[in-house]
């Protein structure tokens, strides 16, 4: 049985006074011990200060992104080792921003996914086609190549978590619909196997993400091969954050 596992990617946004603010809200409505795993994704510079309200909300933390290099002089980035040290568990891996804005390849996450795993971090590796993708029948042999190009052995699949977020669904309102996220996400755990092996594949956790809110969570939840959601736009607002959390519990998984 795959818990499930609610994650906000927070992207470029909120100041620390607000995302106080946000953590408190979102505390105020969380049910006692939710038996799902959440986590949210605030930008760097908010790492550090919110590890300890974070933690005492029972929320996990995680970063956006890393570099692959754990020191060094590569002026900008942020390393694995200090995520580990601002008090981060986890980290996004190949999120679509990072790929069609910053131009960041697959050759190039598969060497964060290593480096982030390699300091012990847990990963979300994130996954989608583009509209022109999915309308040209290419949705398939894109999740293939995102998959078999980043993920192999040297990734222990125990602490890899999936994402599958189509490009065209992510902060468009435009969601999937369950049976287009279930086929997709269908699809995917068949390539883990292949990678791996379908015990490795069963146990991984794949979330979906595009345009998620409270009203939708539940319907894709229970999908079968959606375990999970990453949400961007509406983690920003306690009340459909934790009506997301809610349709978690209620898929009843
Ligand atoms: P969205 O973003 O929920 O705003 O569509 C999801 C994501 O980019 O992770």
């Amino acid at each position: 049985m795959r818990r499930l596992y609610v994650a906000g990617n927070w992207k470029m946004n909120l100041s620390l006074a607000e995302a106080r603010a946000l953590i408190e809200q979102i505390r105020a409505r969380l049910p006692k011990d939710p038996p799902i795993d959440l986590a949210v994704f605030p930008p760097f510079v908010l790492l550090a200060p919110l590890a300890d309200p974070l933690k005492a909300a029972g929320i996990g933390l995680g970063a956006q992104n890393c570099y692959f290099e754990q020191k060094g002089a590569f002026t900008g980035e942020v390393s694995p080792a200090m995520l580990v040290d601002a008090g981060c568990e986890s980290v996004i891996i190949g999120h679509s921003e990072r790929r069609h804005i910053l131009g960041e390849t697959g050759p190039m996450l598969k060497r964060k996914v290593a480096a982030a795993l390699g300091a012990g971090l847990k990963v979300i590796y994130c996954v989608g086609e583009k509209l022109d993708q999915r309308e040209a029948g290419q949705t398939e042999a894109v999740l293939s190549r995102q998959v078999h190009e980043v993920l192999g052995p040297e990734a222990s699949p125990d602490r890899v978590t999936v994402a599958y977020e189509p490009v065209w669904a992510i902060g468009t309102g435009k969601t999937a619909t369950p049976e287009q996220a279930q086929t997709a996400q269908a699809f995917i755990r068949q390539e883990i196997a292949k990678v791996y092996n379908s015990r490795a594949a069963q146990a991984m956790r794949i979330q979906y993400g595009g345009s998620v809110k409270a009203s939708n969570a539940r319907e894709l939840m229970s999908q079968p091969d959606v375990d999970g959601a990453l949400v961007g736009g509406a983690s920003l607002k306690a009340e459909e954050f934790a009506g997301i959390i809610e349709g978690a519990i209620a898929a009843g998984k």
